[in-house]
């Protein structure tokens, strides 16, 4: 699905409207409830989605959707919701119909309205955040959050503890994107729009950010910052800097090694097994 499909382009328009006037906008507004909550439905039920991949392979962000979710922000007052023991207190509901989507979501994991969850998508304990797309067969394990409108792809794994940032403000600011098959090893943070390209393995614990220099070590080439290339593995590295205070390390990302296109890292063949059996690592 790339760019806007024609029928929604009215929508689009009055939330545009809607946000040039953000200030206006106030918390009861029964009808820019309805315009905004009709866009966060869609988004909802996957219909569009905040960022995809086009043909050339660049993420276009559709603005008009993040500015749906701040206003809906704006729009929304605070309500107590109660399960069982426990309260909460928040301006939005959870996703509901969960089984008739196809997808496992263990108790302890939460997913807010207006995010999409694919067919077989399997969510532990673990938090999905509104605006988030998450592709079929995708794991979301343990302690991993997926935060505000990130995209990540079909049959990717984001292994415990995973920190995928958000990206809200500016409307036009690309979020993070995790493509199709990609491995996210535990407690690695992917943030600030970085991309992890398809098929690629992240060692545990790296840091992907567009601050942060991305080397191959085969050729001593620093590649794109905050871009992992598909069908590569990448880990955490370091490199010296000298400063006026003395020398320090900073952390780098490395590619120390690229596989064929189409191929599993041999150490990521496990996961999958485990996960076909739905059991989390
Ligand atoms: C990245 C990973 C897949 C290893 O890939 P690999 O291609 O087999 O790489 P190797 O094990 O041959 O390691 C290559 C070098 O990178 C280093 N390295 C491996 N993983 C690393 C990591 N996460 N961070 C930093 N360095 C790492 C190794 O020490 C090795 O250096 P050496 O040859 O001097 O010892 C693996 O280490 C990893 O992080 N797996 C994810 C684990 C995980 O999070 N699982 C989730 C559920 S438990």
């Amino acid at each position: 699905m790339t760019g806007m499909p024609e029928d929604y382009k009215a929508l689009a328009h009055a939330v545009e409207d809607l946000y040039d006037h953000i200030a206006d906008v106030r918390t009861g507004d029964k009808e820019a409830t309805e315009t905004v909550e009709s866009a966060i439905d869609l988004l909802d039920r996957g219909v569009v989605r905040v960022a995809e991949i086009d043909g050339s392979g660049s993420v276009v962000v559709h603005e008009w959707l993040k500015k749906a979710i701040l206003l809906l922000f704006r729009l929304r007052a605070i309500e107590t919701i109660e399960v069982g023991p426990f309260e909460y207190a928040d301006r939005l509901p959870l996703k509901h119909g969960l089984a008739a989507a196809g997808v496992r979501v263990v108790p302890g994991a939460s997913a807010r309205w207006g995010s999409f969850l694919a067919p077989g998508v399997v969510l532990m304990p673990s938090y999905v955040n509104i605006g988030a797309y998450v592709g079929e067969q995708t794991m979301v394990d343990t302690w991993a959050t997926v935060a505000s409108c990130a995209q990540i792809g079909a049959r990717v794994h984001l292994s415990g503890g995973v920190g995928i940032g958000g990206v809200l403000e500016p409307p036009n600011a690309v979020p993070v994107v995790v493509e199709d098959d990609a491995f996210v090893g535990s407690r690695c943070m992917i943030v600030e729009g970085a991309r992890v390209g398809q098929g690629a393995v992240v060692g545990a614990g790296t840091i992907v950010s567009p601050s942060i220099p991305v080397i191959d070590v085969e050729t001593g080439e620093e590649l794109s910052r905050g871009t992992i290339p598909p069908w590569s593995v990448a880990v955490s590295g370091s490199r010296r800097r000298e400063f006026p205070g003395g020398e320090f390390f900073l952390p780098c990302v490395l590619i120390i090694k690229r596989m064929k296109e189409g191929e599993r890292h041999d150490k990521i063949t496990l996961n999958a097994v485990l996960r076909e059996h739905g059991v989390s690592t």
